[in-house]
């Protein structure tokens, strides 16, 4: 990898989290792949050789799990649920270089090569270690078939998996008070023999490593804990049958982190089988150019561009475990790691069980465009951030910015240069008119090289809204016909017009066809490079057709309706059990449903005005943030209360982007005792929400040390 700004002469690879091919896709595992396609389409824009490669997780305990409980064999299931996903994608405009599944013949030779590589490079050994049993079902119980306690926070939580609290991968054998998943019942630990990858033998690599590791911050800081602290060994085998079979040992496969991350490199390689080496050459990308070499920077200066775009729950496999297999077996590493935050819709956690979702068919089958969504997810917030879903932002955004914003401009514009022109009037572009978008394209490129999907998308919406305001300025419609201001005010909307199409391409390749189409240009939107936005329009064309539509309020009721009515009849259904979906880490599926039988209840006691108005709760300002060294949870804060800055720790490090944190305002607790939290002082309490910590903040201009009653 190498850090000069894109495009180099590398090629780059673009991956995406694959998702476990156990369910329906809903609008919340897009995010990563609508934020994966805009980046893999930026990148091409800027001319930068790129294949956009994932494939789907067939193997491990989550499809096994769900598969026995259809009753059908895993391998059946897994390929359904594949097919699908393998139609919806393009339905939503993500397209793939290359989308493969883990259980097919390169990925199981591609692993199979990858872990006969570790052990002859003395990176795997075995060890007895206790695996959870089932007596009554008489069956090792790997992963997601034993439940229980998380070692490091107490909280419930998955075999391999603290979903539920510090979000820690687990070892076998780690959980406490481990019961099965398959008949309820206590499991017993038994002694048993796995083989372990010496991750611990990296840590100087990967302490190296993350310190050069690119893309969104919360990838870059989480890891560091863990690799600082004291690294685990994996245990790469487990006794089942479904999955890739580990070489040379026909009772165990390999645990799926093992061949799911693997996948990248072979969905890259049946790129290359399909183009050709001459276009995409896989080994150029993903090899390591000196295995031998044992400078720990060694794979800075070789590889490709390789950017993972995943779910923030999955950070820690592909920052530390995934970077330690790739250098262990001389493969390049990857530059960055863009992690998503997760999404909620109406403000809680999506629930597949409760049916509590917006799914992937059902968005299309309302009549909705692929652009709207993806307008929507990429620039609802940071990559990083927490997006909330709801139908009324959704039609609040698409009215206001597409159709208000880039629609209108567009629209007016082509329509008028039709009219009055028949086309681009064949003047000169005015010079300030050029910069500005030459100032649009800077912005897309800042977008791409700050790993920003969010910026990419407003460069475009920015200049549709110096469009609007230009034309607005200048009038044409007012200048008479021999005025050449007129010719050259329209010549210069019908170029800013242009340079929409190509810098919005990423995030609305829809209607950046349909602006080409109407412009009369030659050639392919999706292969133009920015460069395009700056060259002359085609000249004639007729007149345009509207880029988007209005959402009428009463589709929001509609659809809200619809949504209430389903999680109600979903939950007076015995069978909604609190089943968690599975997709690629993006989901945000907290299962924490919505209704009303999930929130706590009412306090029965009341407390007198008095006791209320002996909290001291004041609005404070966050000045600065960071990880409380050691602990999973914990936060650091400094924040102005007005009077004076006070240190504040709080159990929201993997719930915000800490980073980001500082300048905003929360609400404080000032007058609470002392505490002391993992040998950190906290003076003052911070308010928040539910199990997500939504951050209290005021509404209006407050200043720091306002009183809140
Ligand atoms: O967490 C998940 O949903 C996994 N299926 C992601 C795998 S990503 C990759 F590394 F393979
Ligand atoms: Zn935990």
């Amino acid at each position: 990898m190498s850090h000069e700004d894109f495009p180099t002469e590398r090629p780059a690879v673009v991956t995406c989290g694959l998702p476990y091919a156990n369910g329906d896709l809903h609008i919340g595992h897009l995010r990563t792949y609508v934020g994966g396609d805009i980046y893999s389409r930026a990148l091409k824009r800027l001319g930068q050789r790129t294949a956009f490669v994932s494939g789907s997780d067939m193997h491990g305990t989550p499809v096994a799990v769900n598969a026995a409980e259809e009753g059908v064999t895993p391998e059946e299931f897994a390929l359904r649920h594949h097919e699908q996903y393998e139609e919806t994608f393009p339905k939503f405009d993500v397209d793939f270089d290359n989308y493969g599944h883990t259980d097919d013949e390169t990925n199981v030779e591609t692993t199979q090569e990858i872990v006969r590589t570790l052990e002859a490079e003395g990176y795997v050994y075995e060890k007895e270690i206790p695996v959870a049993y089932d007596p009554d079902a008489d069956q090792w119980l790997p992963d997601r078939f034993v439940e229980g306690t998380c070692p490091y926070c107490g909280e419930h939580a998955r075999g391999d998996e603290c979903d539920e609290g510090c979000g820690r991968h687990l070892e076998p054998g780690e959980i406490e008070d481990p019961v099965s998943t398959i008949t309820g019942n206590p499991a017993e630990y038994r002694e048993r023999e796995h083989k372990f990858f010496a991750v611990s033998d990296l840590q100087e690599y990967l302490a190296a490593f993350i310190d050069r590791l690119e893309g969104t911050s919360n990838a870059q800081n989480q890891p560091r804990e863990w690799i600082e602290g004291e690294l685990q060994d994996w245990c790469i085998t487990r006794d089942m049958d479904w999955g890739v079979d580990y070489p040379g040992d026909d009772d165990l496969v390999l645990y799926v982190w093992v061949d799911a991350p693997i996948e990248y490199i072979s969905s890259t390689k049946q790129y290359t089988d399909r183009v050709g080496a001459d276009v995409f050459d896989w080994e150029e990308a993903w090899r390591a150019i000196d295995g031998s070499d044992e400078d720990d920077e060694r794979d800075a200066g070789s590889g490709g561009e390789i950017v993972h775009i995943i779910g923030r729950d999955i950070i820690q496999h592909h920052t530390v475990f995934w970077p330690a297999m790739l250098r262990a077996a001389g493969y390049a590493e990857p530059r960055a790691v863009m992690a998503s935050g997760f999404i909620t819709l109406e403000g809680k956690g999506f629930s597949t069980s409760r049916d509590r979702a917006v799914w992937a068919d059902e968005y299309l089958e309302e009549g909705f465009r692929p652009d709207l969504l993806r307008y929507y997810l990429a620039t609802n917030g940071g990559f990083q951030q927490d997006v909330d879903f709801s139908w009324g932002r959704f039609r609040e955004r698409v009215n206001n910015e597409l159709v208000g914003t880039v629609g209108n401009f567009v629209y007016r514009s082509l329509l008028f240069a039709a009219r009055e022109f028949g086309g681009a009037p064949d003047v000169d572009l005015s010079e300030d008119v050029g910069d500005r978008i030459d100032e649009a394209i800077e912005a897309f490129e800042a977008g791409v090289n700050e790993y920003s999907v969010r910026e990419v998308g407003e460069s475009a919406v920015r200049l549709a809204q110096f469009g609007n305001e230009y034309i607005q300025r200048n009038e044409p419609w007012k200048l008479d016909d021999d005025d050449p201001a007129k010719a050259r005010v329209i010549r210069d909307c019908v170029q800013i017009a242009k340079a929409v199409a190509v810098l919005f391409e990423p995030v609305t390749p829809e209607a950046a066809e349909n602006i080409w189409d109407d412009l009369g240009e030659d050639g392919d939107v999706h292969a133009v490079g920015v460069e395009a936005a700056l060259e002359a329009p085609a000249g004639s064309f007729d007149e345009p057709t509207e880029l988007f539509e209005k959402i009428p309020e009463e589709r929001v009721e509609e659809l809200n309706e619809k949504l209430e009515a389903r999680v109600a009849e979903a939950t007076a259904d015995d069978g909604a059990d609190e089943s968690e979906d599975a997709g690629a880490g993006a989901d945000g599926d907290s299962s924490d449903a919505g209704p009303a039988a999930d929130l706590e209840p009412l306090a029965d006691e009341r407390i007198g005005f008095d006791d209320f108005q002996d909290l001291d709760i004041r609005v404070g300002e966050v000045v600065a943030a960071e990880g409380v060294e050691g602990a999973d949870k914990l936060a650091k804060l400094t924040v102005d209360i007005g009077l004076e800055e006070r240190q504040i720790v709080a159990g929201i490090k993997q719930l915000h982007d800490v980073e980001s944190l500082p300048g905003t305002k929360i609400v404080v607790v000032a007058n609470l005792e002392k505490a002391e939290l993992f040998g950190v002082e906290s003076n003052g309490m911070l308010l928040a929400a539910g199990e997500e910590a939504d951050l209290l903040t005021t509404h209006g201009d407050a200043k720091p040390g306002t009183k809140i009653r």
